[in-house]
Formats: structure tokens, C-alpha cells, sequence
């Protein structure tokens, strides 16, 4: 397939939604077959539940970002198969799987625009069928036969139960560090960006160096996503996000506004407020409000609004060595797209 044309740029540059738009348009086609591929591969005869529940999530959306990654990736690196599709659909897998495990384990409501699948059916369904999706991702995987493929997305997945798991200790936690925060967010999302970007190389056989440079981009990418999302759960909008603002707070977790909040507090009252209502989760209805004025007083927003924009930079510099193309622009310009979910 050639990809068509991309929209000449003007002067200013795209809008980032434009940019996330011209993405989805360059891998259109590829993307159809990935989504039949995976409303087939949801089915099962025995447990009508199974595909119930994934068509409540699969149906509401999703940006889709991580299979766009995959497709773009491979695409970029010239390839021509049909494996692409097979490992798109198996990150997609892996994606809803661990949103149905996240919406059980963060006690969620809304996910997608929708109430989520633990409360409309209950947590027993959500963790089962999320069990099922990963392994269904692993049957994906599997038939692209690559053990270089397997062996990267295999690693996400223990990687990301393991991002999970370390956000269990770190909230409530206002000790938690920088450093732990960072791989906290690695494992638990920009592991799987990485994984998604990499497979794209790795199948369309790239140079070694390209494959590298595919994997840094899909990393970086992860961390300013995730960083965002996180300051999103206090400064974004319910509406816009499909997700219930807040539910950070709720929860008491360690994210980098509040950590960096909590450590520029300016005296005792502050650093009263951040461990009666992180660390002993006592919240009152003024608390939300408070917090987000603590961190706006702090610099810790700005800071954090900081940090993802350097990830975003850092992934689009991690493109330099391909040459330019509508492609290798798009991807550019999507980290922008994710950047600007804040304004
Ligand atoms: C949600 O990811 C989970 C996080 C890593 C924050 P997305 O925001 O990509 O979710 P969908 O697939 O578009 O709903
Ligand atoms: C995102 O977790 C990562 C995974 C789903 C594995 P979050 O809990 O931060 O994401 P949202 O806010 O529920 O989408
Ligand atoms: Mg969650
Ligand atoms: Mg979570």
C-alpha cells in the first residue's frame, strides 16, 4: 500500500488534533483489519459474558494509539505483510485486558464514556474476562511467528502487572520518590508504547539502529502520556476524558503533582493537608479544590506540565533516523497531540 499524501503543513504547524487525525488517515486501511480481527478474535462459544463485556468497552472507542503505533511502526520501516495486523490487534488485547483489571483495582465508574464493566456486571467478570483477553493477546502473538516478538510483548506484560503492583505500595506513600514514581509509570504504561512501537521494527525486519530508535520514541511517549493523564486527574474534564476526574485523589496516589505538591509544601499546614488526605485518605468535599490550588501555588502543575513536555520532545527527537516522510511527520506531530490534551 502507499500511504496517500499527507496535508501540506502551514506555517504555524497542524493543530494536535489534526495530527493525531492524519495518523489514523495514513493507517486507515490497516486499521479496519485490525479492528475485525479483533471482534472476531473476542468470541467465544462457551462464555457468551466474554464478548458482552469486551463489546462494551471495544464498542465505546478508544483512541487506539497503541496499535496506530504498531501499524505506523511497521509501516514506516517499509514493511508489506500482514503480520502488522496480528500484532496491532494483540497490543490492543493487552491494553483492554489491563483496563479491565485497572477499573477493578482503582474502583473505578466511567471508562470510555461508559460506566465500566466491574459496575455494570461486577469484579469477578471484569478480572476473568481480563484474563481472557490476555491470553487471547497471546494466541495473537503467536501466530505472527516471531520469538523476538513474543519474548518483547511477553516482557510488557509481566512489565505492566509490575507497574501495577508497584502502585499498590507507592499510594498513600508520601515518601515515594521521584525515581519510583518514573518506574512505576514505565511498567505500568510506557512499557507497553515501547513494545507497541518496537514490534512494528522488529517485523518488518529494520535495521537494528531503527528498531532502537522506534522502541525510545514509543517509550517517551508512554512517559509524557502518562504524566499527563495523571495531571489531567486533577486540571481535565470528566466529559472530555471519558473517565471520572478525581479518582487519583480518591485513591490517595503518589503521582508527580502530588509528590512534587507535597515536597514544596510551605509550611505545616501543607504538609498536614497532603498527609490527611493522602496518607490517611480523609477527604472532605473542599479537599479536591485545595489540592489542585496547593499544586498551582506550589509550581508543582507547572513542573509536571514541564516534565511531559520534555518526554514529548525526547520521543519526537528519538525519530530522527528516518528519513522524512508523511509517516515519520505524523508520529512527530502526535506527541503533540498528547501534549495537548492539556490546554
Ligand atoms: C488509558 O489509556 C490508560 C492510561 C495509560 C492512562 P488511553 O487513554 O489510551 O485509553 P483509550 O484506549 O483511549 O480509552
Ligand atoms: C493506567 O492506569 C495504566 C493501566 C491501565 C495499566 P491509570 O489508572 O493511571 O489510568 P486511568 O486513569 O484509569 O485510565
Ligand atoms: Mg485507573
Ligand atoms: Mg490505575
Amino acid at each position: 500500500m502507499t500511504a496517500p499524501a499527507a496535508p501540506a503543513r502551514s506555517q504555524a504547524g497542524p493543530a494536535p488534533q489534526d495530527a493525531f487525525s492524519r495518523l489514523q488517515a495514513l493507517v486507515a486501511e490497516d486499521m479496519g483489519r485490525v479492528n475485525h480481527l479483533i471482534a472476531t478474535r473476542m468470541a467465544s462459544e462457551h462464555a457468551p459474558r466474554i464478548p458482552e463485556i469486551t463489546r462494551h468497552l471495544v464498542e465505546a472507542g478508544g483512541k487506539r494509539l497503541r496499535p496506530i503505533l504498531t501499524l505506523a511502526a511497521a509501516r514506516l520501516c517499509g514493511y508489506e505483510g500482514e503480520h502488522h495486523v496480528l500484532l496491532a490487534a494483540t497490543v490492543e488485547f493487552i491494553h483492554t485486558a489491563t483496563l479491565l483489571h485497572d477499573d477493578v483495582v482503582d474502583e473505578s465508574a466511567q471508562r470510555r464514556g461508559r460506566p465500566t464493566a466491574n459496575l455494570l456486571w461486577d469484579n469477578k467478570s471484569s478480572v476473568l474476562v481480563g484474563d481472557f483477553l490476555f491470553s487471547r493477546s497471546f494466541q495473537l502473538m503467536v501466530e505472527a511467528d516471531s520469538l523476538r516478538v513474543l519474548a518483547i510483548l511477553a516482557d510488557a506484560s509481566a512489565v505492566i502487572a509490575e507497574g501495577e503492583v508497584m502502585q499498590l505500595a507507592t499510594a498513600n506513600d508520601l515518601s515515594t520518590g521521584e525515581d519510583a514514581y518514573l518506574r512505576m509509570i514505565h511498567g505500568k504504561t510506557a512499557a507497553l508504547f515501547a513494545a507497541a512501537s518496537e514490534v512494528g521494527g522488529v517485523i518488518a525486519e529494520a535495521e537494528e539502529s531503527r528498531i532502537e530508535a522506534l522502541r525510545a520514541y514509543g517509550q517517551a511517549l508512554g512517559m509524557a502520556f502518562q504524566i499527563v493523564d495523571d495531571l489531567l486527574d486533577y486540571g481535565g474534564s470528566s466529559a472530555a476524558l471519558g473517565k471520572n476526574v478525581g479518582d487519583d485523589f480518591r485513591e490517595g496516589k503518589v503521582t508527580l503533582p502530588v509528590l512534587l505538591a507535597a515536597a514544596a509544601a510551605p509550611d505545616d499546614a501543607a504538609r498536614d493537608f497532603w498527609v490527611r488526605v493522602i496518607e490517611r485518605r480523609e477527604q472532605g468535599e473542599d479537599d479536591l479544590p485545595h489540592a489542585l490550588e496547593l499544586m498551582r501555588a506550589s509550581g508543582a502543575l507547572a513542573e509536571t506540565e514541564a516534565r511531559a513536555r520534555a518526554y514529548a520532545e525526547e520521543a519526537r527527537a528519538a525519530l530522527a533516523p528516518f528519513p522524512a516522510s508523511p509517516l515519520r511527520e505524523a508520529l512527530a506531530d502526535v506527541v503533540d497531540f498528547v501534549v495537548s490534551r492539556l490546554n
